[in-house]
């Protein structure tokens, strides 16, 4: 079949627009009291548009389903607003290098409600995270264990000893990409609870007088879908955990969202409800914190992507290819894991896309997709703005230069008013590394 048998579709689902997604008198879409258009025209494009009541919405949800502890996954989106308002929302935030924890720290997060995460931390990051004070360290090899020993023996002694938590793996799959599967027995991540290395590792941080062992770590993968999986986890996580004593289980992130049209997620109360369940029923102690790190389910809906046409080019009986200003180098997904999306002008959201279309970037390679197989109102033309929704998560913060494609802005907006919370990078920030 040619794309263009394709079937016509309906409009974007509202339920993948950010919560306070509206159409004005004019049928445009507004997200924030902000005309999506009048974003584009003031701040160009590609623009990356953060709902910020969203955002915060998120954050709370997510607190009030896990309590005290749980942290944003910041590997999803992070710039210093975001980091400062996750913290305002009263989440932790979770850091997996060194330049995380930098850029949490200098949009002054307190160290101690940051996790550091990593396969391969090295001295230099473990020794800023112990000097900074940071809240947890979850510990992922035995080469870590020996260099956290060695390290704190350099170190001027401190009066309280670090907290860390062992990273296991469980050993369920989760059921989705194989690249963001992390549970596994086949993995880089963590201590295997099968093998015994994860009771080796416990054994072996309990006998490290400098470090104090507080939990125990695990994360099956992400864009999770099936509670069951994260159920199963749980019930293998927990009977692990019980005997332990400790006071604290991290399970990690790894909530899907709905990306296109017709998919739905469970909710934050759902993941936490199911996994406390499962722990209880492995015999895990009431009193002990069970908490996660969510990170796309926070961040993923709450944004927008806005491009603006540059060219259509119809290919009979083939297909038309529309081509933004943007790409794999501001959204690497579909071309790293085959993802989809919706795509939709902001200035008819509410118009049925009967057009099937390829929306490709601007980059020099055939694989540039940005929607595969997308479908757009008929009138579409040149100069047209068109949206991405649900690129909140994982777009931004996989964005590369490729083919020295500055990178976009961002903004948040809020009650009417937009601010650039990361500014559009320009041709002399192409050049600013270079010798
Ligand atoms: N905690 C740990 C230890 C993780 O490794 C991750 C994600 C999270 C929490 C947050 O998971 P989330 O709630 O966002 O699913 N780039 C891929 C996703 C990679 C996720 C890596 N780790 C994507 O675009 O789909």
């Amino acid at each position: 079949m040619s794309a263009d048998d394709a079937v016509a579709t309906d409009p974007v689902e509202w339920k993948l627009l950010p919560k306070t997604a509206a159409v004005g008198e004019d049928g445009h879409l507004r997200v924030g009291d902000i005309d999506l258009l009048d974003l584009a025209a003031e701040f160009g494009t590609p623009l990356f548009v953060y709902d910020e009541y969203h955002l915060r919405q998120a954050c709370r949800a997510a607190v009030a389903a896990w309590g005290d502890g749980v942290a944003y996954a910041a590997k999803a989106f992070l710039c210093r607003a975001m980091a400062r308002l996750a913290f305002e929302e009263g989440m932790h935030l979770d850091v997996a290098s060194g330049g995380e924890l930098h850029v949490a720290l200098s949009a002054g997060v307190p160290p101690a409600k940051l996790i550091l995460h990593g396969n391969n931390k090295s001295e230099e990051e473990l020794a800023t995270a112990l000097e900074c004070g940071i809240g947890r360290i979850v510990v992922d090899s035995f080469d870590e264990i020996a260099r956290l020993g060695r390290l704190l023996e350099t170190l001027p002694a401190r009066s309280e000893r670090p907290a860390v938590l062992v990273r296991v793996t469980p050993g369920v799959e989760a059921h989705t990409h194989e690249f963001v599967r992390t549970g596994g027995e086949d993995s880089k991540f963590g201590f295997s609870v099968a093998s015994g290395a994860a009771a080796q590792a416990v054994a072996a941080l309990e006998l490290l007088p400098s470090v104090e062992l507080v939990g125990v770590h695990a994360h099956i993968g992400s864009q999770v879908f099936d509670v069951s999986s994260f159920e199963q986890a749980a019930e293998v996580l927990g009977r692990f955990f019980a005997p332990l004593g400790l006071p604290e289980l991290v399970v990690g992130g790894g909530l899907g969202v709905p990306y296109v049209n017709g998919e739905s997620a469970p909710t934050q109360v759902e993941w936490a409800d199911a996994t406390r369940a499962a722990c209880a029923r492995m015999g895990v102690d009431p009193s002990v914190r069970i908490s996660a790190e969510p990170g796309r389910s926070i961040v993923a809906a709450a944004g927008i992507t806005l491009y603006t046409v540059g060219t259509v080019k119809r290919l009979l009986g083939i297909r038309t290819y529309v081509s933004v200003d943007g790409g794999m180098s501001d959204n690497p997904r579909p071309v790293l894991y085959g993802s989809g999306y919706e795509a939709f002008l902001p200035r008819v959201v509410r118009a049925s896309r009967p057009e099937p279309i390829r929306l490709v970037g601007k980059h020099c390679e055939s694989g540039d997709l940005v929607v595969p197989q997308a479908f757009v109102p008929a009138d579409l033309q040149v100069g047209d703005v068109v949206a991405t929704p649900v690129t909140g998560a994982y777009g931004y913060s996989m964005a590369s230069n490729y083919n020295k494609v500055p990178r976009p802005a961002v903004v948040f907006v809020a009650d009417g008013s937009a601010r650039v919370v990361v500014r559009r990078e320009t041709l002399e920030d192409l050049t600013r590394l270079d010798s």
